[in-house]
């Protein structure tokens, strides 16, 4: 679904990552106007077919996020480490951090001690690699639906998104973001409670409204399951 453009709002928004989420984060947030750099690993001139397509600028990692308002780190949980030493230094000095971020041991990302021997949650490990907050958002959402379930605000099939983190304007920024290109937030509360979100929830993959995406909240268990275990 179209939604009208608010206009050109000149943010920089550096996006990491230019896989399912980052690409269509991509095309949303070029969509609504915003000045998106987006990285992979391979260098940007891997990236011209997404540039040439969204009008977002094909970069390095550190040139996505220098000077950014908003950095989206969204790429598999294993690869969070690889990512440059100090990346968020050179960031907007209230850069807010959306990390989309799930711990897929077995299929993916193999074991990480600091999650399960530890018991971080998945946000809370990132951004100890990270050096810098994170505010977790995305990470329950299928990346075609940043696409096709866009709505504006008011519709009755717009849907809401949990957002965790422990810096309130952060959050405030991402929930002004998210209402931009097309979704509803819920507080999900602090990166501590950001398990109540994590793979294996009753909000994982959940497309609602906010009443239902706090009873999914509500309901959710801090034990992590076998399946979810290396
Ligand atoms: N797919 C979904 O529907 C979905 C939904 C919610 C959350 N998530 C989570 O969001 C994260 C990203 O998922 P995805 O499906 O978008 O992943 P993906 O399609 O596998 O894409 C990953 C992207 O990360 C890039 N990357 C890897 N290492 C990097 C590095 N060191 N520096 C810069 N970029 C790097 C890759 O670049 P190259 O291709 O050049 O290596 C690729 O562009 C994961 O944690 C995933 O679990 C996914």
């Amino acid at each position: 679904m179209h939604i009208t453009p608010k206009g050109r709002h000149d943010m920089k928004i550096g996006i990491i990552g230019a896989g399912n989420i980052g690409g269509n984060l991509t095309r949303r947030l070029t969509a609504v106007g915003h000045d998106v750099h987006v990285a992979n690993s391979r260098g940007p001139q891997t990236l011209s077919a997404l540039a040439q397509e969204t009008g977002a600028t094909a970069a390095t990692a550190e040139d996505a996020v220098r000077g950014a308002q908003v950095v989206v780190v969204t790429v598999p949980l294993k690869a969070v480490p690889a990512l440059p030493a100090g990346l968020l230094d050179t960031a907007a000095d209230d850069v807010a951090v959306i990390d989309t971020g799930n711990y897929y041991p077995q299929q993916r990302d193999g074991k990480i001690a600091g999650i399960e021997d530890d018991g971080l949650t998945e946000s809370r490990w990132t951004e100890r690699q990270l050096g810098h907050q994170v505010v977790k958002a995305f990470n329950g959402t299928y990346a075609q639906d940043i696409i096709d379930k866009a709505r504006p605000s008011g519709d009755p099939q717009r849907v809401a998104l949990p957002i965790a983190g422990d810096d309130a304007a952060a959050k405030q920024a991402v929930t002004a973001l998210l209402d931009e290109i097309g979704s509803d937030t819920v507080d999900a509360g602090g990166q501590d409670e950001s398990w109540r979100q994590q793979p294996g929830t009753p909000v994982y993959g959940l497309a609602a409204d906010a009443a239902a995406v706090r009873k999914a909240l509500d309901a959710a268990s801090p034990e992590r399951t076998a399946e979810w275990r290396a």
